[in-house]
């Protein structure tokens, strides 16, 4: 399963590597601004000195942590969120404040430490953004035309590669195909009234209700795959799009991964970020064999040791049980914090949904959700 890292996917970019791979710093909160009744957006100030480490690609993620040194006794619990704030320029000296959207999760430990605890002026541990569903506006072709379909909370790395995008590419155009439940829920309204107001004949705005009638607009009800077949053409040359970005709950992402297959539309072209898997969601493929207990190598921030992989135990919590600067957020196979290079041996990987087919077709993995199949494995989180 050894191979090379995969070049960029055309219309999309590198990300913006971190100077250290899942680094965290202490930044202080500067505002929490009520987005909906269920949502607030946290803005960050970033210090001149740590500027150039959260320089980041429009569409990356932070990964916030509430530390159980805080002295309140409870346990450390991370999430990662999505940058909303357009990406400052690539030869800046990184952005000065950053801003997340946190939605409220029904029983989510940080989401509802979010909204009832934090307050401006607070400190919060935050890593050095990642995440691969970027797009970098400098690689966009002439006259690029990029498309979105989100849900939900999904709107908010959308806003930052849109806006990023419509700011320093003249020629671009982007349309945004969102769905949320009502307009009380639906988060940066105001946000992407504004891309509207500012480039009225570059974006194209469609609001898709599920539970609540429009004055004008669509019809409300769910945006599946039959809807979204019949809709895409209505609304864009849907075979000249440049590039697709898919962003909300599993149900939207892969009701509108099968709509554009269907439409002809080369998966190339696509790229996804799942925000929350349903339970009823199935497991990615099993790549091999039952697991055996075995050795993990692996090499983080250059340097390498090895350890013993117990039984069931992932790679990643053998590697965190030696270095608890191994990076992670959800140890569920969705964020892709924990993505790293399989540099030799074979893995059994439990489930995925966060690297896409291009990237596991290279060698990577989901670390937090491999198991050594061989008896000696070894990763690479630096690649
Ligand atoms: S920590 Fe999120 S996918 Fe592994």
């Amino acid at each position: 399963m050894a191979a090379s890292p995969p070049s960029p996917t055309p219309g999309s970019a590198s990300p913006v590597r971190p100077a250290r791979h899942g680094a965290f710093h202490t930044l202080t909160v500067a505002a929490v601004d009520r987005l909906t009744e269920d949502s607030v957006a946290l803005t960050l100030a970033v210090p001149p000195e740590l500027r150039s480490e959260y320089r980041h690609a429009p569409g990356q993620h932070l990964t916030l942590r509430r530390s159980p040194l805080d002295g309140s006794g409870k346990s450390e619990v991370r999430r990662t969120y999505s940058i909303c704030s357009p990406a400052p320029a690539a030869d800046g000296p990184g952005p000065s404040a950053l801003r997340v959207g946190v939605r409220l999760v029904e029983g989510g430990e940080f989401s509802s430490f979010a909204h009832k605890e934090i307050a401006a002026g607070d400190a919060l541990d935050v890593m050095v953004p990642a995440g691969r569903f970027v797009l970098d506006p400098a690689a966009a072709p002439a006259a690029a035309h990029y498309a979105a379909i989100v849900g939900g909370s999904g709107i908010t790395p959308v806003l930052s590669i849109a806006a990023t995008l419509l700011a320093s590419r003249p020629d671009a155009r982007f349309c945004l195909v969102r769905s949320d439940r009502s307009a009380a829920s639906t988060m940066f309204l105001d946000e992407v009234a504004d891309l509207k107001d500012r480039y009225p004949d570059r974006f194209q705005l469609v609001t898709v209700l599920s539970r609540e009638e429009q004055e004008a607009g669509l019809p409300s009800g769910r945006l599946g795959e039959e809807r979204l077949a019949a809709l895409l053409p209505a609304l864009l040359p849907v075979a000249e799009v440049t590039g697709w970005f898919l962003c909300g709950p599993y149900g939207l992402v892969t009701g509108a991964e099968q709509a554009l297959a269907g439409l002809g539309v080369e998966r190339t072209r696509v790229h996804e970020e799942i925000f929350h898997v349903e339970d009823t969601a199935p497991p990615a493929p099993v790549a091999s064999a039952a697991a055996t207990h075995g050795r993990v190598t692996a090499r983080l921030d250059g340097r390498s040791g090895t350890w013993p992989v117990r039984e069931g135990e992932s790679l990643l919590d053998a590697v965190l049980r030696a270095r608890a600067d191994a990076p992670y957020a959800c140890k569920g196979g969705v964020c892709g914090t924990c993505r790293a290079f399989l540099v030799t041996g074979e893995v059994r990987m439990d489930r995925n949904f966060a690297l896409e087919e291009t990237e596991t077709e290279a060698g990577f993995v989901l670390a937090c959700q491999s198991h050594p199949v061989t008896e000696e494995v070894e990763i690479d989180f630096d690649r």
